[in-house]
């Protein structure tokens, strides 16, 4: 891992209960439902990724993620994770070896891994009429982060992940697949790109691991509360709800498929409000 240490974000200790009595999960399952699993999160300090995290790490699960530069937002996420046995990583998810390298780690060190959630991902707004700012190298940046890196990801855990016979594979992908609009056009072949990669992967590691896209439209991040308020509220007057979806909506969708959606396998489950209707 480049620039990983363990002393980094040691293990985090027992903040509070995982088995906590009472409280409920926002896909109702009992806190401590998905205790003694183990839940590795790339990207996991991003906007999404933290509220993936927190609705593991609330269920009860141990859940070990990655940031790339926000070492403080990963700082904070991990300090504020629900209950114990939580590290976070530095990760550059295109360096094949440093997947690998994480791997092993989580293997000697949790000796499982029961969900990989390939969250980390990256874009910058082109117009998609403007093809010459569309530059090489920023294709080849979008397809070596959104797609090589879950793809290596999921080769990297691969072996962790059929070892307990119903490993599961989570890749967030985007409606700028489907629909063809979003930051950019190699973002939105990344994500189309990405679904097609959930169903191929899905045929190829049944019955043992599970592979599923969750696939929101237009989140409100804190990246996104950033842009042009006129812009979002087109967007979300767009959509039939009436509104963007909140991260812990999508963090919702992929407990859900970790935890009750149990018999879903290459398919592309959408959290965006209807937006590709209208
Ligand atoms: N926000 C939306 O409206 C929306 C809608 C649909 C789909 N999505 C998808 O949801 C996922 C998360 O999006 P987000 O809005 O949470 O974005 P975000 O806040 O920018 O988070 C992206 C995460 O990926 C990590 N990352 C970026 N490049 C990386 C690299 N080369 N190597 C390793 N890690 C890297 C970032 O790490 P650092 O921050 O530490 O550098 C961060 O943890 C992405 O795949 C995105 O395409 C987002």
């Amino acid at each position: 891992m480049v620039g990983a240490s363990p002393q980094d974000f040691p293990d985090s200790h027992a903040a509070a209960s995982r088995s906590g009595s009472g409280t409920t999960s926002s896909v109702g399952e009992k806190a401590g439902a998905q205790s003694g699993k183990v839940v590795v999160v790339t990207g996991g300090s991003g906007g999404i990724g933290a509220e993936i995290c927190r609705q593991f790490a609330q269920a009860g699960a141990s859940v070990a993620f990655t940031y790339r530069n926000g070492r403080e937002a990963a700082a904070r996420l991990h300090a504020g994770l629900p209950g114990s046995g939580h590290w976070a990583r530095q990760l550059a998810i295109d360096d094949s070896a440093s997947l690998k390298a994480l791997a092993a780690e989580v293997e000697s060190h949790y000796g499982r891994c029961d969900v990989l959630v390939n969250c980390a991902g990256m874009t910058r707004f082109v117009p998609h009429a403007d093809l010459d700012a569309l530059d090489d190298q920023l294709i080849d940046d979008i397809f070596r982060v959104n797609w090589r890196g879950a793809f290596a990801a999921v080769r990297a855990f691969r072996p962790l992940l059929e070892r307990g016979g119903e490993g599961l594979v989570v890749n967030i992908s985007s409606i700028a697949g489907v629909t063809g609009m979003g930051s950019n056009v190699a973002y939105c072949a990344s994500k189309a790109a990405l679904d097609c990669m959930t169903k191929s992967l899905a045929r190829a590691l049944a019955p043992a691991i599970r592979v599923v896209s969750v696939s929101p439209g237009l989140v409100d991040t804190d990246f996104v509360k950033a842009l042009d308020q006129t812009w979002r509220d087109e967007q979300a007057a767009r959509t039939p709800l009436r509104r963007l979806a909140t991260p812990d909506e999508v963090g919702a969708a992929v407990l859900a498929v970790a935890s009750v959606l149990k018999y879903s396998n290459g398919c592309i489950i959408a959290v965006d409000g209807g937006r590709p209707l209208t």
